[in-house]
């Protein structure tokens, strides 16, 4: 059995957990009228309701010691230290440091850490304030009114979800489009509409040798020089890159005066905050990107100084251990109240997946028990008119983030109104259900009883935020973060590293010539994958 399994706190959580299982949310609420004024924490301009969780007085307590017992601080503050704690890559883990202060100074290997990031800012913001105020012009004298991001994963997702998210923030006289997918179709799509003349890419990719960013990149050149005869001299005018490899970038044809820098320290997905939000910023400014970092850092200082008991991103990703691991939770959903932050689920899968979707501990153990959930959702109340009903009355327990603001950015009529009180409906009847004696005494017809009855008893966090704001993303986005290596500490995993995406990375490498080569290939896949190759290659007209 695994030492974490072993120790006395998770010994005690299974006890515990025999306790509890049974509880209904109704008989908690009843038993302890006060649960809902108690089971709050709020910091940052966040407020965390986990009233409606499956949890007693004793709970929290006992998942905390559970933190304790398995160094949860100590490894927190490492990692606020600058400590190499992503261990299979032998790497600092530093996007803390990317939200600390001007003031502040960080020295990891010699390196005052903080001086680095802010010069890289204040580049990014004088370049953001050339694009932004129309004196940088294209190959032809024309303002750059396009910006198109080109990269994937950490290097898109974190771009398009702070793009969409703050959107009412935005220059509305420039377009901003994302693309990822090696699928031509979406480069296609995002230019299709644009002058060449106009518009400016971003080639993002903390690596600079990602398959899809690459080729992208390349289609992108070409789009470009086409447009002005194949004059290279045009790439300086109507590229800049972001990346950790400065020699990548030049060999590309980048010019290295318009790169902006970021560090190994900073993982793909935690990376928004870097100088991948380089679009985030041209998009907003540099004010208003000042004001999300210092939403993280707020979050970064909570979560590093508040004892656990009330620290919102410890209690956050306890909860998702107790789900996970006590009550074999296999999913979670995140549940967003704003159209703003629709691309918001889908950010948060690549933060919680690829970081904690392990299944060795930090010295190479296989874990026996279950670490990252499945994540997922869709903004509210799109959701409820779609897949809410298996979360109310399917055969899995769903724990689920609502996640609601108090004022909207476009107050329109009651929409807001209607919008919220969604939120506290959800989490009411996902808590509360509807049982066989109301349904009675409404006269439902004894035959529709079964159909009709709620279980209840399915757990929910309600998050409320007072405005959209970048400042509040900035403490989201850190929350989650934080929850995400709160869960990953207690399991004593690397959060931080991404080995698992690889091998098909590898193979599709070895796939490339199969396709494409004129001879008949020598194949030596699986039956399978030799037949898909061959029918693939049948459909071009190839041997
Ligand atoms: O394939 C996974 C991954 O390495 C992510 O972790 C990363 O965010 C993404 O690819 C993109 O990598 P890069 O920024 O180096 O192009």
């Amino acid at each position: 059995m695994s030492a974490l399994r072993e120790t006395p706190a998770w010994r005690a959580l299974e006890a515990h957990h025999g306790d509890v299982k049974d509880l209904h949310l109704r008989g908690l609420f009843a038993d302890d009228a006060s649960r809902g004024e108690t089971m709050i924490a709020e910091a940052a301009g966040i407020f965390l309701d986990f009233s409606k969780h499956r949890i007693t007085n004793d709970t929290l307590p006992a998942l905390i010691n559970l933190a304790e017992e398995t160094g949860m601080p100590g490894h927190r503050d490492a990692m606020f230290r600058g400590e190499r704690i992503n261990c299979s890559e032998d790497r600092a883990v530093l996007h803390v440091a990317l939200r600390l202060p001007r003031s502040r100074s960080l020295v990891v290997d010699g390196v005052d850490v903080v001086r680095e990031v802010h010069e890289v800012l204040d580049r990014m913001a004088a370049f953001c304030e050339e694009i932004r105020s129309g004196r940088w012009l294209g190959h032809t004298g024309r303002r750059s009114k396009n910006v198109v991001n080109i990269g994937i994963g950490g290097s898109d997702l974190g771009p398009v979800m702070a793009y969409e998210a703050l959107k009412s923030y935005s220059r509305r006289d420039m377009n901003f489009r994302f693309v990822s997918n090696v699928d031509g179709t979406d480069f296609v799509e995002a230019t299709h509409d644009l002058d060449p003349a106009e518009t400016l890419f971003i080639i993002s990719s903390k690596t600079f040798t990602t398959l899809e960013t690459m080729t992208n990149a390349k289609t992108a050149r070409e789009w470009s020089l086409n447009a002005f005869d194949g004059d290279e001299s045009a790439v300086a005018k109507h590229f800049a890159a972001v990346s950790t490899n400065a020699e990548g970038v030049s060999e590309f044809g980048i010019d290295t005066d318009n790169m902006f820098g970021f560090w190994e320290w900073v993982g793909g997905r935690y990376s928004m905050d870097s100088a991948i939000g380089l679009s985030t910023m041209l998009a907003i400014g540099p004010d208003r990107f000042s004001e999300l970092l210092a939403g993280f850092h707020e979050m970064d200082e909570h979560f590093l100084g508040t004892a656990l008991e009330s620290n919102l991103p410890a209690i956050h990703g306890l909860l998702a251990v107790w789900y996970r691991d006590f009550f074999g939770s296999q999913t979670q959903a995140v549940l967003p109240y704003s159209e703003y932050l629709h691309r918001f689920p889908a950010y948060l899968q690549q933060l919680t997946m690829e970081s904690n979707g392990k299944s060795v501990t930090l010295d190479g153990e296989t874990v026996d028990y279950s670490t990252g959930a499945v994540f997922w959702g869709e903004p509210g109340t799109n959701g409820q008119h779609s897949f809410y009903q298996l979360i109310h009355q399917g055969t899995q327990l769903i724990p689920c983030d609502f996640i609601g603001f108090n004022h909207s950015i476009n107050p329109l009529g009651n929409h807001q109104d209607l919008l919220i009180s969604n939120v506290f409906a959800q989490t009411e009847a996902l808590a509360f259900g509807k049982t066989k004696e109301q349904l009675e005494a409404e006269g439902v017809d004894d035959s529709l009883i079964p159909a009709r009855t709620f279980e209840g008893n399915r757990p929910s966090s309600a998050i409320t935020v007072d405005h959209l704001t970048p400042h509040s993303l900035g403490t989201l986005v850190a929350f989650y973060e934080h929850s995400v290596f709160t869960q990953g500490a207690v399991w004593g995993i690397d959060s931080f590293d991404q080995w698992g995406v690889e091998l098909g990375k590898a193979l599709a490498q070895k796939i490339i010539p199969e396709l494409d080569s004129e001879a008949a290939p020598d194949l030596g896949h699986d039956s399978s994958t030799n037949n898909l190759i061959r029918r693939y290659r049948k459909a071009q007209g190839r041997k």
